[in-house]
């Protein structure tokens, strides 16, 4: 019997120099999608596949994040004597109840490795969810909720992944697949950001692990990897030789909101899919079609 998963780290102690200078003072994780900052949308995946504790990583400069997803007295105050009860219950509910953030520091930025190797204490034995917010995934069924059906199925770790071109796979992690490989099968190797003609598949993963606590004795145990950082992967190629590690070709969309581009892409897309916005803005764009600016 696999043990549930319940717990998440999001690690969010990165300095978004890809951003700047818009995360010059604010964290690039606070940056919005059409309304709601890119970190809210990792988080609602989250807790709609059922975990319950909230761990992020983080660092000095992040402290809007811990705001966010704190109470806000006077802002509520100010909604309540205003008769803005729709707004006052979006806030309040930012975080449900019955699920808990906790924050740990990386005092340093040694890598994402690293960065989870940070929330091990807060974990302890137990299997984990990591969420990277700016990978943020539109889909249907969770991406994170996808990946727990395998997990439960296998009763092993697992990874998201992607097809990617392969001029791009120098930006990923790469799995190499078995012949079996349907969309989902056990990833039989793994390797940070390959060459393109050393990369063993063009499946990058994504930004979503669920991972055994035996990942943590791995990050303890390795060296600095790709860019002198303490690589997850590596961990993840390390516990793949003990332990089964599936990988799931999720369904849905992934826009990479760590590029100005994905931002902009992910912008448009929800933009587009927005209950109060879309309409008005579906008309938008179809004017600057028409007026050939597009
Ligand atoms: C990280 C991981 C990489 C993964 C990617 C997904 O890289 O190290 O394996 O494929 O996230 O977004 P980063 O984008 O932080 O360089």
């Amino acid at each position: 019997m696999s043990i549930p998963v319940t717990k998440a780290i999001f690690p969010v102690a990165g300095l978004g120099t890809r951003f700047l200078p818009a995360t010059k003072a604010n964290p690039k994780e606070m940056l919005p999608i059409v309304d709601k900052p890119l970190i809210q949308y990792a988080v609602e995946e989250a807790i709609s596949a059922g975990i319950t504790e909230l761990v992020f990583v983080t660092s000095s400069s992040k402290r809007a994040i811990e705001d966010h997803f704190d109470t806000n007295f006077e802002l509520e105050h100010c909604l309540s004597s205003q008769g803005k009860s729709e707004l006052l219950q979006m806030v309040q509910n930012i975080v449900p109840k019955g699920v808990d953030c906790i924050y740990v520091r990386q005092p340093q930025a040694l890598g994402l490795g690293h960065a989870v190797l940070c929330a091990r204490q807060v974990i302890g034995r137990v299997p984990f969810a990591v969420l990277l917010a700016d990978d943020l995934i539109d889909a249907q069924t969770p991406c994170l909720k996808q990946m727990l059906e395998i997990y439960h199925e296998a009763n092993a770790s697992v990874v998201a992944v992607q097809e990617i071109p392969r001029e791009d796979v120098q930006k990923y992690g790469v799995i190499a697949v078995d012949k079996g490989w349907h969309g989902q099968g056990q990833v039989q190797a793994i390797v940070e950001k390959p060459k393109p003609n050393e990369a063993p598949s063009n499946y990058g993963v994504v930004g979503r692990y669920i991972l055994t606590a035996e990942t943590f004795d791995h990050l303890q145990q390795i060296p600095p990897g790709r860019g002198g950082e303490i690589q997850l992967t590596d961990a993840i190629a390390r516990l793949l030789k003990h332990q089964k590690v599936m990988a799931l070709q999720f369904k849905g969309t992934r826009h990479d909101c760590g590029s100005k581009l994905g931002y902009l892409q992910a912008t448009i897309s929800l933009g587009l899919k927005h209950p109060e916005l879309g309409a008005e803005f579906k008309k938008y764009l179809h004017g600057l079609l028409s007026d050939n600016i597009l």
